[in-house]
């Protein structure tokens, strides 16, 4: 009885908290089907410069490094007064977050564009993939994903929170938080990972040789770099740095979104029986694709 008290104010929670939009789950303070329906009418451009990843696989992390980028391709000091456009700050850089006029503002932005999306490909504007705009694609092993959205659930109120790990695991699993399954994610962003204007990165490969992973991805974006303009990108997204300024960059959010910053926290929540569950939804999703391959699993 207790139980079933328990999931019905569970699924009460969820349901003021989550709307449901072609299957998938999201937190209605951030989302509207109506921008969600406006977004279908964005333009990308070429010269783009657009981050895809699911929510906790290091979307922040790579924000700064591509922020970065850009501000030494205008020439500009990463981190000085000036590499701030203030423009685009105005804008939040979450393609899908907005109101519907975002799209006819943005149209009236110089390039190039920042944007990061938490979306599936198949949910996103289809001027993205006809005009060849360059998307960074960010993937994490899903254990640790999963471990860093339950910290993350229990600190912000835009998404339920839960009161053990077990619970959060269980409905991680099936499909009933935001942003929806992150092994459907990956099989559906598979499907363009050949292309060549999308470049897969994983964030365990950033972590283990920032450098290398910054010289890639500036070279895709055909940012020309010096060797110190590089290490000045590698230094100011260490988990370090940018944990230390978090306050500046991410206000009361900081300490929820520069948690660990590291690889294999899972171990340290994962029952055996729940990692086998993980891996047999691996094996079924994505074990031996491009993108299963290329993860760190
Ligand atoms: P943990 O909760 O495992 O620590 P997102 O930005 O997509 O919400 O992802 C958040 C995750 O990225 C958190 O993982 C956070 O600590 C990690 N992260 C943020 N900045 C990082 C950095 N500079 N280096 C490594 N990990 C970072």
């Amino acid at each position: 009885l207790v139980d079933n008290a328990l999931a019905a104010s569970n699924s009460l929670h969820r349901d003021q908290l989550l709307f449901s939009y072609k299957g998938i789950l999201y937190p209605r303070i951030l989302y509207s089907p109506e921008v969600f329906k406006a977004l279908e009418s964005f333009e990308a451009r070429r010269d783009d410069v657009i981050l895809a990843g699911y929510p906790k696989s290091g979307t922040n992390w790579l924000s700064q490094i591509l922020n970065d980028l850009i501000a030494i391709s205008q020439k500009k000091t990463p981190g000085s007064e000036s590499s701030v456009n203030a423009e685009e700050q105005e804008e939040f850089p979450y393609l899908e977050i907005g109101d519907s006029e975002k799209y006819e503002r943005m149209s009236k932005l110089p390039s190039p564009r920042f944007m990061v999306t938490n979306l599936c490909p198949e949910k996103l504007p289809k001027s993205l993939f006809q005009n060849n705009a360059k998307i960074l694609l960010l993937i994490r092993n899903p254990k640790d994903v999963a471990t860093s959205y339950y910290h993350f659930s229990n600190g912000v109120a835009t998404v339920p929170s839960y009161e053990t790990w077990d619970d959060f695991f269980t409905d991680f699993m099936a499909k009933k938080t935001a942003w929806g399954c992150y092994l459907e994610y990956l099989s559906e962003w598979n499907k363009y990972a050949d292309k060549e204007n999308i470049m897969t990165i994983t964030y365990e490969e950033v972590k283990e040789n920032p450098a290398l992973s910054v010289k890639n991805i500036a070279t895709f974006f055909g940012i020309p770099l010096t060797e110190e303009q590089l290490q000045l990108v590698v230094e100011r997204s260490s988990f370090q740095s940018m944990k230390k300024n978090s306050d500046k960059t991410h206000g009361s959010f900081g300490n929820v979104l520069f948690r660990k910053g590291g690889v294999s926290d899972w171990k340290n929540h994962f029952t055996e029986d729940q990692s086998k569950k993980m891996d047999k939804a691996f094996e079924e999703h994505i074990a031996g694709t491009k993108l299963g391959k290329k993860l760190k699993y």
